[in-house]
């Protein structure tokens, strides 16, 4: 195979390098996929607009997030368990984020702890993706621990109450191969992540069900500001309506996003829901994307919405999978020059002229 030059060819790398049952876990979505596959095409039902005779001889690429500046619009969103794509997991995605200058949002559920992952890249901008708990000491001392490694913000998963059904886990039996485990719970019993009976599916639903409070409710948020001082960033809202509701519990942000529709299948495309969100939250916190984003005109049409970043998620894995944080490195170098170019041909100079 020649280098690669884009995330498609990336995808293509990792089909073939890794393990059928892991690739089957990284790539697919919920039930029949019809979000999935929506997220991707939606963005190309949208046509760019360029402006022509403006100077673009000097671009700035930069934007932030909760206030933290980042060197192009485009971060790295949780994905569970990266050393199945590569040894070098999580250390070699937060490094190429941390060389890059942009923000890596860590896991509950990765396979390197969160001491680890700052030990690794104590530069990084680093936020945590939070599942909580039924047992909320187990939660508060996740949270509380990332607070005091230097993790800037809190991206509370609101989505996934129970596990949406994948049915290629199920086919598989996935669960995580027995040599890994899940680094910010040692001291838990997990063993229904590697123990599958095929009564409920995959062992990673089994774990959700067991540990994962189904129960949480709009007042939880109320109580994570009573043990973290950090901001928090909703992931996984899709509607305008449940944006407004998040503003009135004066969050810092909202992630608009269907967990890489591996949730709820038949939701929108997040291209297709961003500029009702936009529009309801009216400015009163900062609104970001992810899903389905796979190039840099993606990025733009985003930005263009009104979004201040977006994330990706599998596009990290397949370079993770190719060559580790190399391909990592590369993906991002890739959709930063395809952002660039795609800015500079639009006729803008910066973000804010999109
Ligand atoms: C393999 C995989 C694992 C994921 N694990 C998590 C997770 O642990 N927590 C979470 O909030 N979202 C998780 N997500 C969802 C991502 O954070 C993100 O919303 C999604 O991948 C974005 O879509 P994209 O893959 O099309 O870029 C996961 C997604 C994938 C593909």
């Amino acid at each position: 195979m020649s280098a690669p030059v884009s995330v498609k060819d990336y995808e293509n790398s990792a089909r073939e390098k890794l393990p059928k049952s892991v690739w089957d876990y990284y790539s697919s979505g919920a039930n029949n996929e019809q979000t999935l596959s929506d997220n991707c095409n939606a963005f190309s039902r949208y046509r760019l607009r360029p402006h022509v005779l403006n100077d673009v001889s000097k671009v700035n690429l930069g934007s932030s997030v909760l206030g933290t500046p980042i060197d192009f619009p485009v971060c790295i969103a949780s994905t569970a368990m990266n050393k199945m794509a590569h040894p070098t997991g999580e250390i070699a995605v937060v490094k190429a984020a941390e060389s890059m200058k942009i923000g890596y949002m860590q896991s509950t559920w990765a396979t390197t702890s969160v001491e680890d992952i700052t030990a690794a890249a104590p530069g990084a901008i680093r936020w945590l993706q939070l599942y909580i708990y039924k047992n909320r000491e187990v939660t508060k001392q996740l949270v509380q621990r990332a607070e005091r490694l230097g993790y800037q913000g809190i991206f509370l998963t609101v989505d996934t109450p129970i596990l949406g059904k994948r049915y290629k886990d199920v086919k598989n039996n996935f669960s995580l191969p027995s040599h890994l485990s899940l680094e910010n719970f040692k001291a838990l019993d997990l063993k229904e992540l590697h123990t599958v009976d095929g009564e409920n599916g995959s062992g990673l639903a089994q774990m959700v069900a067991a540990l994962i409070d189904p129960s949480l409710q709009w007042s939880d948020i109320a109580w994570l500001k009573t043990i973290t001082s950090m901001p928090i960033v909703l992931k996984g809202i899709i509607t305008g309506e449940m944006a407004k509701r998040a503003v009135k519990e004066n969050v810092a942000g909202i992630l608009v996003s269907n967990h890489g529709a591996r949730q709820l299948d038949g939701v929108p495309a997040t291209i297709d829901a961003l500029r009702e969100i936009v529009q309801a939250v009216d400015g009163k916190c900062e609104v970001y994307l992810d899903g389905g984003v796979r190039n840099g005109t993606d990025v733009i049409k985003a930005i263009a919405f009104g979004a201040k970043a977006v994330f990706i998620g599998r596009p990290v894995l397949w370079g993770l999978a190719h060559n580790g944080q190399e391909g990592v490195r590369h993906v991002l170098k890739m959709l930063r020059e395809e952002f660039k170019t795609a800015l500079q041909l639009m006729g803008c100079t910066s973000i804010e002229e999109l």
